[in-house]
Order: C-alpha cells, then sequence, then structure tokens
C-alpha cells in the first residue's frame, strides 16, 4: 500500500478542523524533494514577484525590521548559502503552477484530507515551502487563507494565538485582508500567555483556526518547512465579510456591527467588495514591496544595503 503524506488524521482532528489547532505527523521529510539540489534549482526557476526573500531582526518585534532582499542574478545554491549564514527566508509559493512534482504532492494531501474530513471542500489551494536561516523569526501576523504548516527539515517553535480580541481587533484583520497592509497586525508580549506553544521537529505538522495570529522562531538549524493555503465557501465568505467591513470602516467611516457570513447584511457586503475591487481602489491602496538589500554570499550576515530602495 502507498504511504500516506498526513497521519493520525483521526475522527476528532477531522470534526475540529479550521476551527481548533491539529497537530498532526507527515511523510515529506523522507521525500528527496527537498535536497539542496531540488530546493537550488526550484529558486532559480521561479520568478522574485512569487518568491520574496525577507529578513527581520534577530530578537524583538520591531516589525519595521522586516523587509525584502533582491536576489537577481544569484545561483540558486548561493542563495542557500546566505540562507544558511544570515537572518533570512525565502518563500517559494505556488509551487503547483510551476512543478508537476508538487502540483501532485498537493492534489495529494488535499484528497487525503477530503477523504478524512466531512464536508470539507477546498475550491483553491496552493503549496509554498518556506527555506529560514537558523535562529530566523517570522513576527506576529495572520494570514488570509486556511493554513497548514509541514515541517520538512530544522526545528521551529510556533506560537498560535486565539483568532479574537484583543489577539486579533477585526479592524487589523480587515486591514491584512484589504491588503492595505502585510500580514502584519499589534501584537503584545502579555498575549504569550494565551498562545499555544508546539515545537515542529521533521514530520511534524500543524492546522490551525482560521486566522490564527501566529509568530515563528527557528531553532538555531537551517529550517524547511512546506505551506499549504485554501479556500473553501465559508473561508471565501469570511473574507468578503470582512472586506465589506474594512471599506465601510475605513472609507466610509461607519463602524460594522455584525461579522455575520449570510444574510442581507452579509450579501451587501458582498456587493460592495465587488463594486471596490472592480473601481480599481483595491490596486491604488494595496501594499507595496520595496526592495532593502541585496543578498550578497560574501556579506557576513549574507545581504548588504541597498542605498535606494526599489519598488518592485
Ligand atoms: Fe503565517
Amino acid at each position: 500500500m502507498k504511504q500516506k503524506i498526513i497521519e493520525n488524521l483521526s475522527h476528532d482532528v477531522a470534526e475540529t478542523w479550521g476551527e481548533e489547532t491539529a497537530r498532526l505527523r507527515h511523510s515529506l521529510h523522507q521525500n528527496s524533494l527537498f535536497s539542496d539540489d531540488v530546493l537550488a534549482s526550484l529558486i532559480e526557476r521561479m520568478p522574485q514577484a512569487i518568491s520574496p526573500i525577507n529578513t527581520m531582526a534577530g530578537s524583538g518585534h520591531d516589525a519595521a525590521s522586516w523587509a525584502y532582499c533582491d536576489r537577481s542574478g544569484l545561483s540558486g545554491h548561493e542563495v542557500l548559502e546566505a540562507i544558511k549564514r544570515g537572518r533570512l527566508w525565502i518563500n517559494l509559493q505556488k509551487l503547483e503552477e510551476h512543478d508537476s512534482r508538487f502540483e501532485a504532492l498537493l492534489d495529494e494531501m488535499y484528497e487525503e484530507l477530503q477523504a478524512s474530513i466531512p464536508g470539507f471542500k477546498p475550491h483553491r489551494k496552493s503549496l509554498g515551502i518556506l527555506i529560514s536561516s537558523p535562529g530566523a523569526q517570522v513576527f506576529y501576523h495572520a494570514d488570509v487563507p486556511g493554513q497548514s504548516l509541514l515541517q520538512v527539515r530544522g526545528e521551529k517553535q510556533i506560537h498560535i494565538y486565539p483568532a479574537n480580541e484583543p489577539f486579533l481587533r477585526p479592524a487589523d484583520l480587515e486591514n491584512v485582508i484589504r491588503g492595505v497592509t502585510e500580514e502584519e497586525i499589534r501584537y503584545d508580549p502579555t498575549y504569550d500567555a494565551h498562545a499555544e506553544i508546539y515545537d515542529l521537529k521533521a514530520g511534524d505538522m500543524l492546522h490551525w483556526a482560521l486566522n490564527g495570529p501566529h509568530r515563528v522562531t527557528n531553532g538555531n538549524c537551517l529550517n524547511v518547512s512546506v505551506t499549504t493555503e485554501h479556500w473553501t465557501a465559508p473561508i471565501r465568505r469570511s473574507y468578503a465579510m470582512n472586506y465589506g467591513n474594512g471599506v465601510l470602516r475605513s472609507e466610509l467611516g461607519w463602524t460594522p456591527r455584525s461579522r455575520a457570513i449570510s444574510g442581507p447584511a452579509f450579501w451587501a457586503k458582498v456587493a460592495l467588495t465587488a463594486f471596490w475591487r472592480k473601481s480599481g481602489m483595491q490596486k491604488k491602496q494595496s501594499f507595496k514591496r520595496i526592495m532593502q538589500y541585496r543578498i550578497d554570499p560574501n556579506a557576513p550576515e549574507g545581504i548588504s544595503s541597498l542605498s535606494m530602495g526599489a519598488a518592485e
């Protein structure tokens, strides 16, 4: 019998899928698709626009230290060497559109999930690889679609916080969903007392509640993780509700009272969201990615400063 990718997907896990954190095991770390050579060739083939490299401070939570790095002209192995030495991460996104091996992997994973989770019907899904430096951290943030993290190489610790106030304010989530800010949201160290903390090693997998804020700290080793994203009908509705509420709050000065994802007020927000996106306002207001550094294989930390930030 063919080995499954996702293990121990019990009835209990299936029951609370998308609402509570699911801790699972997987077999991707035994797959040769995650060797340095395969990763280096992926880095070379993927356009920078969908494989950004970020750097960040080694300690603290200053989101201003979160910056983009240019890697044009460098080989995949040079980029990997810089990640091994520096404080960086590269996010190879939408691999299913660029490599049939990852497309097959994604399909297989979601077939397994759908076979075990009643009513789970994603209509869109995506797979990425996150390669990150020893000691690198990802600041407190929330993501828009449903998310899983599968640890393939190295060790990391992840804090996951409740997806409600004060940990996640509706206004902050609305801004993330509308792309006005990137994913950063307000963080207070006192939130940590309410966090679930997981130490992940190769073969560990987590799926958490929709929009659940989280932050990640790597162990002292190179980390390779697979991330998946998916959209279902309820996630799409939650997106439209938050988007509509964000337009009402920020653009029309009206404090939305309802977070319902059905009923007349909800459908009015769907219409408002469609209108706003079509009107071109979304593009005008969305976050612009600025390159502040260049990957430099000769620099001690793997990056050198760009004198002028260049918008991508
Ligand atoms: Fe995330």
